[in-house]
């Protein structure tokens, strides 16, 4: 039907005549002359009726926004003064001689430019939504990197494999999907939380490098970076090292970046699990954001104010200044909605001290609390934190996790409205993850990653001994404060698999019900193996810019795991 898209129609073609198909995006009426923009994937062509041309000139006047037309007509350049720069079609324009028009359109529930329109409208007209340019290049960047990661992976020799979409409960820690069983009433299939028991079958069956983007379900809270399906990059190796696994992960996460974006990465520096949480209450630290947190246990633990003293002396809490440069600035007004904020994570205050004047010793620090600190203390602190004058110090006393949540996500508010995180790119590796992590609510050890990673040192005696003190041979990639990847390398051993199912409180007779299959595999000659999954989703977002990964998903689900446009989940026939 077109000889060009609208969006490459440029001065090359001057005096020809071209076919283009598109939308009507706009449409001016100028002093008897009709200008109407017609828009394909390809971009904007500005197309000119004449009223000498009655005939198609009438037709013109009837179009609409979004109706669907083929337009034939002579290129020619624009008259001086009117050449749109910004257009790569902004030299020329096309005299149209002909329009048939292929389909009208109902006047659409909002213009494509006007941003303000609502999430749940946009999802309900999907369709006329990504007609949006933004949408559109969102999504062509997704397959762009699709694209690059498969050839990577193909160069270096990963074989990409499909695995059953209809399985059992794969444990990644969420909720599964279930779907019933047509022919073993009362049983039912859950749908993957990710491949992951299925690509180490792969690696016991020998392929040796598998891959697959691979789609994953996970009945979970949903988030601006979480949805209920959503798609891996997933990876399995046999016979690579740890480091080993990284550096092709990373490989690959350069090239896409250094080709896309024009970005380099460089080379990401590894930050152990301690590391993270010491220093950014967080296992996934922003570290574009140089605000630190700095432990002073030891500083307050004999002092008479008992908010930071029983915590400094309660080996499961922390107390942790957090100095924020120029921050005397902040109002009280200010300080009390960062209160509100780490509250939210169950902080039961925020101590502070505004530091006006150091030469005047005590006199000099503004602070509900500095009457409860000796001089040793509040000198302790000024000095390790290194703050200056108008500085501020926040502190936090607590739990361990809730100090972390809560000065952690204090530090990324106060990076991003005091305007200390800086724009562009931090990626990181995070590694030396404890095996175990106890739950203090329910007494019990639960695995930091899954229960297949494997630990540093193949020891199940350790593992039984001290399961608090057990590393992993687990790394997470993170980007800009958030976990674009996790991985590990495996357990292949069937004793040491089982010890620690037991550790995690699962029976040997539930181990046997759910993963029999993966031990008995691990005992018919399973090779030491290990691999990763990257959330693509989020490494889209983030290379787009969007704040969203519902903006490179063509049709996600809402907050609530909702389809406005299928109106999905449905109810139905009780038959
Ligand atoms: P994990 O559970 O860490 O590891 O998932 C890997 C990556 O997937 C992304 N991700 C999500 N993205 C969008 N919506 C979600 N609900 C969601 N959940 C996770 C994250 C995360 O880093 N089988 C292991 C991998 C392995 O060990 O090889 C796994 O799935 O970016
Ligand atoms: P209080 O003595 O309870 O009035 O608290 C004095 C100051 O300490 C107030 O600024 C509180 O916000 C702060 N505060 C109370 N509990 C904590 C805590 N667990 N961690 C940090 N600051 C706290």
């Amino acid at each position: 039907m077109r000889t060009h898209y609208c969006g490459q129609v440029t001065e090359s073609l001057t005096g020809q005549i071209v076919h283009v198909c598109g939308w009507v995006h706009r449409r001016r009426d100028h002093g008897g002359v009709i200008f109407i923009d017609l828009r394909d994937r390809e971009g904007l062509l500005q197309i000119v009726f004449d009223p000498d041309a009655a005939e198609v000139f009438a037709q013109a006047e009837r179009l609409r926004s979004e109706y669907v037309v083929r337009i034939s007509g002579k290129v020619r350049p624009r008259p001086a003064g009117t050449e749109n720069a910004n257009l790569p079609t902004g030299r020329i324009e096309v005299l149209g001689q002909q329009i048939e028009l292929l389909n009208k359109a109902e006047t659409p529930p909002f213009q494509l430019d006007d941003d303000s329109v609502g999430e749940e409208t946009r999802l309900k007209y999907r369709y006329v939504d990504l007609r949006r340019p933004l949408m559109q290049q969102n999504l062509r960047l997704r397959h762009d990197v699709i694209r690059r990661i498969r050839n990577y992976m193909d160069a270096q020799g990963f074989i990409d494999v499909e695995t059953p979409i209809l399985t059992r409960a794969t444990p990644e820690g969420a909720r599964d999907y279930l779907v019933p069983s047509r022919t073993h009433p009362g049983r039912f299939f859950a749908l993957p939380q990710s491949p992951q028991l299925f690509k180490q079958l792969l690696m016991v069956g020998g392929l040796d490098r598998y891959y697959q983007i691979a789609r994953c379900f996970r009945d979970e809270d949903l988030r601006a970076d979480r949805q209920p399906e959503f798609t891996q990059l997933d990876v399995e190796t046999s016979f690579l090292t740890m480091e080993q696994i990284m550096a092709m992960i990373e490989g690959l996460v350069r090239e896409l970046f250094l080709e896309v974006l024009k970005v380099d990465l460089g080379t990401l520096p590894h930050m152990s699990y301690a590391d993270a949480m010491g220093r950014f209450g967080s296992d996934k630290p922003d570290l574009r954001n140089p605000l630190e947190l700095v432990e002073i246990k030891d500083l307050v633990a004999d002092s008479e104010f008992k908010v930071f003293a029983a915590p400094a002396q309660d080996p499961k809490c922390r107390v942790t200044a957090l100095r924020v440069p120029g921050g005397s600035k902040i109002s009280r007004s200010e300080i009390d909605a960062y209160t509100a904020l780490v509250g939210q994570f169950g902080a039961r205050g925020l101590a502070w001290i505004k530091i006006n004047d150091k030469a005047k010793g005590r006199d000099g620090l503004q602070s509900p609390i500095v009457k409860n600190l000796s001089d040793a203390a509040l000198n302790g602190i000024l000095e390790r934190t290194g703050a200056q004058d108008g500085d501020l110090i926040f502190f936090g006393a607590d739990k361990f996790k809730v100090v972390c949540d809560g000065l952690g996500a204090l530090r990324i508010k106060l990076g991003a409205d005091l305007g200390f995180t800086a724009p562009g790119w931090a990626a990181l590796w995070v590694v030396d993850w404890p095996m175990f992590e106890k739950d203090d609510k329910e007494d019990r050890w639960v695995a930091l990653h899954h229960p297949f990673t494997a630990p540093k040192v193949f020891d199940a005696q350790a593992v039984e001994n001290d399961p608090g003190g057990v590393l992993s041979q687990g790394y997470d990639l993170v980007l800009n404060g958030i976990e674009i990847g996790g991985g590990s390398v495996r357990i292949h051993r069937a004793d040491i698999q089982q010890s620690v199912f037991r550790l995690l409180g699962i029976s040997d007779e539930e181990a046997q019900e759910k993963f029999g299959f993966l031990l008995e595999a691990l005992r018919f000659g399973a090779p030491p193996h290990g691999g990763i999954a990257l959330g693509l989703d989020r490494l889209v977002m983030l290379m787009t810019g969007a704040s969203s990964i519902r903006e490179v998903i063509a049709f996600p689900k809402t907050q609530t795991a909702h389809d406005p446009l299928t109106n999905a989940p449905g109810t139905v026939d009780t038959r």
